[in-house]
């Protein structure tokens, strides 16, 4: 008997079926054999929230939840963090191989000249509520785009897919910018071709009433790394979003807005602003074990944000890399006076048995917002700078499954449980 495979005994009939491992899995629809008689509909899997079902092979992005390890592409996440920039990583992730000089030269030099909207999205998003949040803003003026480029749901010719995957990384930090703006009352400032993709980005928020602004070197920096650790996280629920909208052949810009819209969630991208607010909460150091005693207790559904994750089951390797780009920002903006309260609230967490037991460390949420709030960022904004570096993720995942053969339109079953069939009542 072959070793690769697995001898399954069903019960119910006392018959015997071999199904090939590959990859340390089994087909589920392998399973679908399986039945008690002919008219059985065969034996399916049952896994809600995906807990133990891989959707796609993917070449991207490799994580090991229990080592605390995170690979783009082979690359260690530290040493991105530490040797790369954003860019370098964003072409790491699309092409599989780091660029040449001259392919970033060129890839950079794309990148740059695609940060421009049409007028017309300006006018659009003036059409928003002074008061709208801007991650509704960047979602649906994403969604918005794909109006602006019909050809763009010619998913399947190499030069149209590309020429949008490149527009949607241009774009995204000159949409984000303009919802910050609009929320603060304040005029939208064009993109600065001069300027790198990070700092370009900070000139469209912070600039008014001068071209001359530059970005502190330390902070563009630490923004730089920001993006690279957000950039890719192989199929968590906004890059699986994506993938299962645009199994529909629908085009790229409506498949990432899915994307933005799951990442909008407190559970998902929406912890570093739920971080911010439990901080706030919390109010001060004095105050950290009651809220973990309310916390453990269950009674008030409250989590303790920016903790836990699905994959890792030991310190994010994210979290670290960011404690440490946290000292160097506070070092140029003033510490950011909620720390502390963060920090004990770690030291606390990570000595007490509920978390160690459930194997609960800080994700890549908890520090973050710290971070973005002593840059000057209102708690609003948190969601949607993870956002921007997370396009990249979204479009390479897009395309992969473009790509891939064996994909098909995203189409679970379901276990029924409603009414059997009942004849409508003669009333
Ligand atoms: N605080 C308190 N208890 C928690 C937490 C938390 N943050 N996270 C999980 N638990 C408990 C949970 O109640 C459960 O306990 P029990 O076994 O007694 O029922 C156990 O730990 C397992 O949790 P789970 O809900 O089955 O875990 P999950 O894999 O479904 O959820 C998670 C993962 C990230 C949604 C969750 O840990 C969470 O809600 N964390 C807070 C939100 C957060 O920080 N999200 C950002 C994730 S990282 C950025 C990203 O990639 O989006």
């Amino acid at each position: 008997m072959a070793t690769n495979t697995l001898t399954i005994t069903d019960n119910r009939t006392g018959k015997q079926y071999e199904v090939p491992i590959k990859d340390g899995c089994i087909r589920t629809a392998d399973l679908r054999q399986i039945k008690t008689d002919e008219a059985d509909f065969g034996l399916m899997g049952y896994d809600p929230a995906f807990l133990n079902t891989a959707n796609c092979r993917s070449a991207i992005t490799y994580i090991d939840g229990d080592k605390g390890i995170l690979e783009y592409r082979g690359y260690p996440i530290e040493q991105l963090a530490e040797k790369s920039t954003y860019l370098e990583v964003a072409y790491l992730l699309l092409n599989g191989e780091l660029p040449t000089p001259k392919e970033l030269e060129d890839f950079t030099y794309m990148i740059t000249h695609h940060t421009f909207v049409h007028e017309n999205i300006k006018a659009f998003m003036d059409g928003f509520r002074y008061d709208a949040h801007p991650m509704s803003m960047l979602a649906s003026t994403v969604a918005a785009l794909s109006s602006f480029y019909p050809d763009a749901k010619n998913t399947k010719d190499e030069a149209t897919r590309r020429i949008q995957m490149m527009r949607l990384i241009a774009k995204m930090p000159t949409i984000a910018a303009f919802s910050y703006r609009h929320s603060m009352g304040l005029p939208y400032v064009y993109p600065d071709n001069d300027l790198s993709y990070v700092g370009n980005f900070l000139a469209m928020i912070r600039r008014i009433g001068t071209r001359t602004y530059s970005p502190d070197p330390v902070l563009e920096r630490a923004l730089d790394v920001l993006f690279i650790l957000h950039a890719d996280h192989e199929q968590n629920c906004s890059t699986t979003a994506t993938r299962l909208v645009g199994s529909s052949q629908v085009d790229p810009y409506s498949a990432v807005t899915s994307g933005i819209t799951a990442l909008y969630g407190p559970l998902h991208g929406g912890a570093n602003e739920a971080v911010l607010r439990m901080l706030r909460e919390i109010g001060h150091v004095s105050k950290v074990p009651e809220f973990v005693k309310a916390v453990k207790s269950g009674d008030s559904d409250k989590r303790l944000m920016g903790f836990g994750h699905r994959v890792y089951k030991s310190y994010d390797p994210r979290a670290k890399v960011i404690k440490a780009e946290a000292d160097k920002v506070f070092e140029v903006t003033g510490k950011n006076p909620l720390l502390d309260i963060a920090l004990e609230l770690e030291r606390i967490a990570l000595q007490d048995d509920y978390f160690v037991k459930r194997k609960l460390y800080p994700n890549v949420d908890f520090y973050s917002g710290l971070i973005y709030e002593a840059m000057g960022f209102p708690a609003e904004m948190f969601p949607v700078l993870f956002a921007i570096p997370r396009t990249v993720g979204w479009v390479s995942q897009w395309e992969e499954m473009v790509l891939d053969n064996e994909q098909k339109i995203a189409r679970p079953r379901q276990v029924f449980v409603g009414s059997q069939r009942r004849d409508y009542p003669t009333r």
